[in-house]
């Protein structure tokens, strides 16, 4: 694991879509295949990486997409969708063609072909180049919650109350977090040819210490990526709070 730690949200979602766009260019693969994650985590990244691909630096017309999780019940056009959320924060911003964009249909009435089909769409493509990865406060990864086995594909997980209540503030006071998602496992996480993962704020710093330097156990989800042979952490100085290094 490479542990770099940032000053600021801004220094590391700028270390994010440098190592990204590096990746991008050094890669041999067929199709460029790039897997997301929704939360807050890699918003500044993606923002970054508009500006890229504006200034004609980073093309999107080879790019092919996965994001990590979509909650179950909510359509692509509900505005509390990991759908919605990536149209707006990424996809309508950049010349990614529609086909190459593939998501989690949280409306599908058979759980189990959905996570097939969607697992085969990632080996047709040839598997992922670069996984982006944020972390939650309880060590998730993608939504794999603690307890979730290590060599889990796509599945339907039920929602921890903590994840749920960290999620709450993207969805009105009115309006609930769903109780299930559809999430890539963590061996669909693992099997990515190389990890990217930002954390930032001082609710992360207990998860980031148990990923980095705790023991590798389900009860920590992250810390499996430490058997992982290219995963690069981001994370600010709060994030990295718990941790002994210091900023570079
Ligand atoms: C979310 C997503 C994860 C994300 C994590 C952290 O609920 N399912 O993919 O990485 O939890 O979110 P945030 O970046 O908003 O803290």
């Amino acid at each position: 694991m490479k542990v770099i730690i940032k000053h600021t949200n801004d220094d590391v979602a700028k270390a994010a879509c440098k190592l990204l766009m590096e990746k991008h260019i050094s890669s041999t693969s067929k199709n460029f295949v790039l897997s997301l994650a929704t939360g807050s985590s890699a918003v500044e990244m993606y923002q970054k990486l508009i500006k890229q691909n504006t200034s004609g630096n980073f093309d999107f017309s080879d790019v092919y997409t996965f994001n990590l999780d979509e909650y179950v019940g909510l359509s692509a056009e509900h505005h509390q969708s990991f759908r919605y959320f990536m149209n707006m924060k990424l996809f309508n911003h950049v010349n990614i063609p529609e086909a190459n964009i593939n998501f989690l249909n949280g409306m599908a009435t058979d759980i189990s072909s959905e996570c097939d089909r969607y697992e085969e769409r990632i080996a047709e493509l040839g598997g992922i180049d670069v996984q982006i990865l944020g972390i939650g406060s309880n060590g998730h990864i993608g939504f794999n919650e603690p307890e979730t086995p290590f060599e889990s594909r796509t599945h339907q997980i039920t929602l921890t109350q903590q994840t749920k209540n960290d999620n709450q503030r993207f969805f009105a006071d009115d309006e609930s977090v769903p109780d299930k998602a559809l999430t890539m496992g963590i061996q669909s996480i693992m099997d990515s040819k190389s990890i990217i993962l930002i954390a930032t704020g001082k609710k992360k710093a207990k998860a980031v210490a148990d990923m980095i330097q705790g023991e590798v156990t389900t009860k920590c989800p992250a810390s499996i990526l430490q058997t992982h042979n290219d995963v690069h952490i981001i994370c600010d100085q709060e994030a990295a709070a718990a941790l002994t290094t210091s900023a570079d």
